[in-house]
């Protein structure tokens, strides 16, 4: 099947900075993607690119086959987590939901359906979001992005906080989604998570991508990816690195 996200020769550049470097890589449908790399490797600024929240300097994103801005639609199209920490501290779980539904369109009954499936009890989603718990907020946050019913999910750092009950739930929801068509690009900084998480993974040191495949064909190419992923994304030397 073709790929749902397709970034082209991405480069986003903040002044001196050269956050993303001529990446280029896919997701495909059916599939969890991993987007792996260390804190600074250019993840956060790929994801916003995407969904156009900053412009690319230069290259391509499109998902569905279109650009995002050309998307019908596109909030209910794509189901996008970029901060969960960013929610409105002072209005409630059910509040934050319901306001969402409302700007998607989405029917009311799409809360607690969302509700149940992020497992935010009724109690919890009453508790205003300013008291949340870390995971809570990724619950929610993820909860957000479900509530148009979306092919597509991009998630930074979604696992972000979860115990590893949490991890585990997350992995059932987005092995479910995944195995009803839908893709998923989600990001973390932490191997093990994206190992448990992802059926595949795209490696990112210092903007570049350093390695893309299965977790299987990775493990079958280079055995010991820990050793492979701190190699090849290590930050001290820029140049001397070859990609
Ligand atoms: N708005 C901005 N202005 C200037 N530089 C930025 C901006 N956003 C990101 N950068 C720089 O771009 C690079 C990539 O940052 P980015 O946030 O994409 O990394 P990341 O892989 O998401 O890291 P983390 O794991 O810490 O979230 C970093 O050097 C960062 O300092
Ligand atoms: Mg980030």
């Amino acid at each position: 099947m073709s790929p749902m996200i397709t970034v082209t020769n991405l480069t986003k550049r903040y002044g001196d900075v050269l956050a993303v470097d001529n990446v280029s890589f896919q997701a495909p449908p059916g599939s969890v993607t991993g987007f792996l790399g260390p804190n600074g490797a250019g993840k956060s600024t790929t994801m916003r690119c995407a969904v156009e929240l900053t412009p690319a300097t230069s290259g391509e994103v499109t998902i569905l086959g279109q650009r995002y801005r050309d998307l019908p639609n596109p909030a209910a199209r794509v189901g996008i987590l970029l901060d969960a920490s960013a929610q409105h501290a002072g209005r409630t779980g059910r509040e934050v939901l319901t306001l969402g539904a409302m700007t998607l369109g989405a029917p009311k009954a799409r809360v607690d359906e969302v509700l149940q499936l992020v497992g935010l009890t009724p109690k919890e989603a009453k508790a205003r979001v300013g008291t949340y718990s870390l995971g809570m907020r990724q619950r929610l946050g993820i909860g957000h992005a479900l509530l148009g019913n979306p092919e597509v999910l991009i998630l930074d750092e979604p696992a972000n906080g979860l115990d590893p009950h949490g991890i585990h739930w997350m992995r059932g929801l987005l092995r479910g989604f995944a195995d009803a068509g839908g893709t998923v690009l989600l990001s973390s900084h932490l191997l093990h998570e994206v190992q448990l998480i992802a059926d595949r993974i795209v490696m990112i040191g210092r903007g570049r991508i350093v390695a893309d495949g299965t977790v299987d064909e990775l493990i079958a190419d280079h055995g010991n990816l820990e050793d492979m992923f701190l190699e090849r994304t290590a930050t001290t030397s820029r140049e001397g690195f070859a990609a």
